[in-house]
């Protein structure tokens, strides 16, 4: 019989701490210590305040993720921890709390890429089957990322500008909505109507996306009609963002998979919460041969387990780090072994 595989999973990389424990892929703790109260008051995430709320709670996530899954550190094989990318400084805590764990219990260190983390959430689902396109939608990174295999990643597809999450988050503060912006507008959606006429941007036949100039577009919309005086109907604009914004993944997830073949696409990221997102990726492949997982909510956030998850698999192939190693805030996924 093969040992049991057991990895503690640390992630830091934006507004959330959290540790979490798995045993031969099953989850046996999941702790998350969200600060998005704290940054709600500034309407985004706070650099400075999220690195020293990572301080505060960081060792708090991993007692409690010990205590709940009743493991010891010398029961643990590896510490699994995101890398990059993220915030430096957010990221910092989570590196040296690992490094520290490492060195002390004598462990192995794993590097996690944080998009790999969220492609691999899926597996929480079920197996990750190949070729895959994965659609990483979130709040710094917008990609579609194909996979011939476990650990094989192609980006074929990118944002020229800003990430989707971003822009939702950004139309969402125009429109006096708090943060995180994608989950009022998400709401709000479903009671508008597609009222306002918005730019598609880049139409240059590529898989790549730009939500800048939609972002602009509606910023610009929203202050004319202030200034004219009329008034902003939110619950249209956010209908009428939305589906311009989500209309572009689907139409770069459309291309991509007559171009690729791929038997299998998978939604990641915190944006992949988006109910419309969601509803409208099932439909585009109910009647093909291309299987869709969505992932549960609570992975659409950022976790530890999916970090934990990414662990085994790296683990399996020996690829550790050197305590000295640093964090990478723009690591690209394509390197995700490269430290
Ligand atoms: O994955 P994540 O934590 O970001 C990064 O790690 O980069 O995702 C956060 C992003 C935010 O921009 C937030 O507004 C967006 O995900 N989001 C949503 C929804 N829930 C969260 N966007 C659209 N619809 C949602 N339901």
């Amino acid at each position: 019989m093969e040992k049991d595989l057991i990895i503690l999973g640390l992630e830091s990389s934006c507004d959330e701490t959290a540790c979490a424990i798995t045993k031969n892929g099953k989850l046996l703790a999941n702790v998350i210590s969200s600060q998005i109260e704290v940054h709600q008051k500034f309407g985004g995430v706070m650099p400075e305040i999220a690195s020293r709320l990572h301080l505060e709670n960081i060792a708090c996530v991993v007692d409690e993720a010990l205590k709940t899954s009743g493991i010891s550190m010398d029961e643990v094989d590896a510490i699994a921890v995101t890398r990059g990318p993220g915030l430096i400084g957010a990221l910092h805590v989570g590196i040296q709390a690992a490094k520290t764990l490492a060195l002390i219990y004598n462990k192995p260190l794993i590097p996690v890429h944080h998009l790999c983390g969220h492609i691999y959430a899926n597996e929480f689902v079920e197996k990750l089957s190949f070729p895959l396109l994965a659609v990483v939608v979130s709040g710094g990174n917008t990609e579609l990322v194909y996979m011939k295999d476990h650990l094989d990643f192609e980006i074929i597809g990118e944002t020229k500008d800003d990430a989707i999450g971003e822009s939702f988050d950004k139309v969402a503060r125009v429109l006096g909505l708090p943060y995180p912006g994608g989950v009022a507008i998400d709401k709000l959606a479903k009671q508008g109507k597609h009222a306002y006429k918005l730019p598609t941007p880049l139409h240059d036949g590529s898989l790549n996306f730009s939500y800048s100039g939609l972002k602009t577009a509606v910023i610009n919309l929203v202050h004319n009609l202030e200034q004219k005086g009329e008034k902003v109907v939110i619950e249209d604009m956010a209908r009428s963002f939305e589906d311009v914004a989500v209309g572009m993944v689907i139409d770069r997830v459309k291309k991509a998979t007559k171009l690729y073949p791929v038997k299998e696409v998978v939604l990641a990221g915190g944006v992949s919460a988006n109910s419309y997102l969601r509803e409208e990726i099932v439909k585009l492949f109910k009647n093909s041969d291309v299987h869709v997982i969505i992932p549960p909510i609570w992975c659409t956030t950022d976790n530890a387990a999916m970090i934990a998850k990414v662990g085994e698999y790296l683990y399996r192939e020996k690829i550790f780090a050197p305590l000295d190693i640093s964090v990478d805030p723009s690591w690209k996924i394509e390197d995700f072994k490269k430290f």
